[in-house]
């Protein structure tokens, strides 16, 4: 039958793409309903196009400092109209790609907003579509303003990053709410294309859920690079105006206004459960909002599944592709390995990077564990040095008994590869000594880990 299925998706980005290939490559007749480009946030507006623009930040940069490096450049001029096409023409590349995986991969895909039904149906305009084997729930999740405080996204002076990827110009100053992955990385982005930019984040440090210490590096770099940072900060008021926005800011006891032409809210995302048939389907909620699964990543509807942001945090790409394999696997009557979710990278591809995996050294002192932390400075890793990024450190969080990785972190230039030695190392269990057992080259930027392991165990050679 043309509209019976063995697995319908409904939503094609990262969670939703992913479990449609595997679900194909297994030998399931799949279908993905997706109502707007396929890629979803990741491709389009999200991971991918950031990274292009972080990328011309990072060249207006390097460009500045050239002249240390016996390069003359004469006065840096940057474009962000420019970066911004760039960055344009990479994300719909991604989303090119993704078509043609589809393809490749016999996945049928259906254009328009799907409304789930009972039955394992799914309606799209007036054509309803069967899966005999499961539906799977991938809707994502969308930018959020804060209109408590009269901040609602108005697309010119109160803007998301989806307004923030497609300006012609930048803005002469920007005010940043939220200093997680997403404001961070427009911070610096900004800073870079000549904004006068305010980070301003509610807990009392900038990226707080990374260890404290990669926190304090990033607030002094950006302290540095002439951002103001402003943590511990309650926005309580705002007034928009044309042309500025000024806020009312509580920090510290203190209260000031922060003026910005324009205001960038990055203080989280909302899910995308409204309107898709849910509540039909007796499919629930959490009490947080996300759709509640089991461990299985079914709904509270048998035949029905979610991954993805819509299942619950961390909101990344990447846990979301291991749900969609790992979901499609199971449909095709598969025992997948189970997602370890203590065991998801983090990654904030600001200047300098950011990455982490495992615990903080926080949560290793509230949970009473006995650890060593094991670190090594950029400053004192020869590579680092060469290229001039001697920004930030690795920090590796030991058990002292059993030598297991309890967590590890890492600030600097490259993060986001380098973290994925221990990725490896912790989902195979592999100890500390082991790290250091598996030779590193030098000169590297990877060299910093082995050393981090080693200092760790008391005996770093570099240092
Ligand atoms: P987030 O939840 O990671 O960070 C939001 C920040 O805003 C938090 O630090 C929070 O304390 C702060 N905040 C909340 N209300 C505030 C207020 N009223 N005033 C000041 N600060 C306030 O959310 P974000 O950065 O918007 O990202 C959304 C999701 O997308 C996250 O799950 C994030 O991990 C993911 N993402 C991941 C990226 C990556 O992996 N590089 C890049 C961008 C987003």
């Amino acid at each position: 039958m043309a509209n019976q299925f063995d697995v319908i998706i409904l939503g094609g980005g990262p969670a939703g793409y992913v479990a449609a290939i595997r679900a194909a490559q297994l030998g399931l007749a799949t279908a993905v309903v997706e109502k707007e480009k396929l890629g979803g946030v990741c491709v389009n507006i999200g991971c991918i196009p950031t990274k292009a623009l972080l990328h011309s930040a990072y060249i207006a940069r390097l460009l500045k400092d050239a002249k240390e490096f016996g390069v003359e450049v004469g006065s840096v001029k940057t474009d962000y109209g420019v970066a911004m096409k760039r960055s344009r023409q990479v994300s719909d590349q991604n989303s090119r790609g993704v078509e043609f995986l589809m393809k490749k991969n016999k996945v049928t895909v259906i254009k328009g907003a799907g409304l789930l039904q009972p039955g394992k149906k799914v309606k799209v305009g007036s054509d309803v579509y069967e899966a005999t084997k499961g539906v799977i729930v991938a809707t994502g999740s969308r930018v959020k303003g804060i209109p408590q405080i009269g901040l609602e996204i108005n697309k010119s002076t109160v803007i998301s990053s989806d307004e923030a990827l497609f300006l012609e110009k930048t803005p002469t100053s920007l005010a940043v709410i939220g200093a997680g992955a997403v404001g961070m990385e427009f911070a610096d982005i900004f800073n870079a294309f000549g904004a006068k930019v305010t980070l301003i984040e509610a807990l009392p440090r900038i990226l707080p859920i990374e260890d404290p210490e990669a926190s304090d590096t990033l607030a002094k770099s950006y302290k540095k690079r002439g951002i103001e940072v402003i943590a511990g900060a309650k926005v309580t008021k705002a007034n928009v105006g044309k042309d500025k926005v000024v806020l009312d800011v509580e920090a510290g006891g203190a209260r000031q206004t922060v003026e910005a032409a324009v205001v960038l809210m990055a203080a989280g995302r909302a899910v995308n459960t409204e309107n898709i048939g849910l509540k039909e389907c007796g499919i629930q909620l959490t009490d947080r909002g996300f759709i509640k699964v089991d461990q299985r990543l079914q709904t509270t509807t048998p035949g029905y599944y979610a991954i993805g942001d819509v299942a619950g945090p961390p909101m990344l790409a990447h846990k979301g592709f291991r749900e969609g394999a790992v979901v499609a696997e199971r449909l095709a009557g598969h025992t997948p390995h189970p997602i370890r979710y203590d065991n998801v990278p983090s990654v904030t591809y600001c200047h300098p990077e950011v990455a982490s995996i495992g615990l903080t050294e926080e949560q290793c002192k509230e949970r009473k564990l006995d650890y060593v932390a094991g670190k090594f400075p950029f400053s004192a890793n020869g590579r680092a040095r060469g290229t001039g990024e001697t920004e930030g450190l690795v920090k590796i969080l030991r058990d002292k008994k059993y030598g297991e990785i309890l967590g590890a972190h890492i600030v600097g230039a490259h993060a986001s590869e380098m973290i994925h030695e221990l990725a490896v190392a912790r989902e195979n269990e592999y100890t500390v000594e082991e790290i250091d057992l598996a030779i590193h080259a030098h000169p590297t930027m990877s060299e910093a880990v082995a050393e981090a392991a080693l200092d760790s165990l008391g005996r770093a050679i570099h240092m």
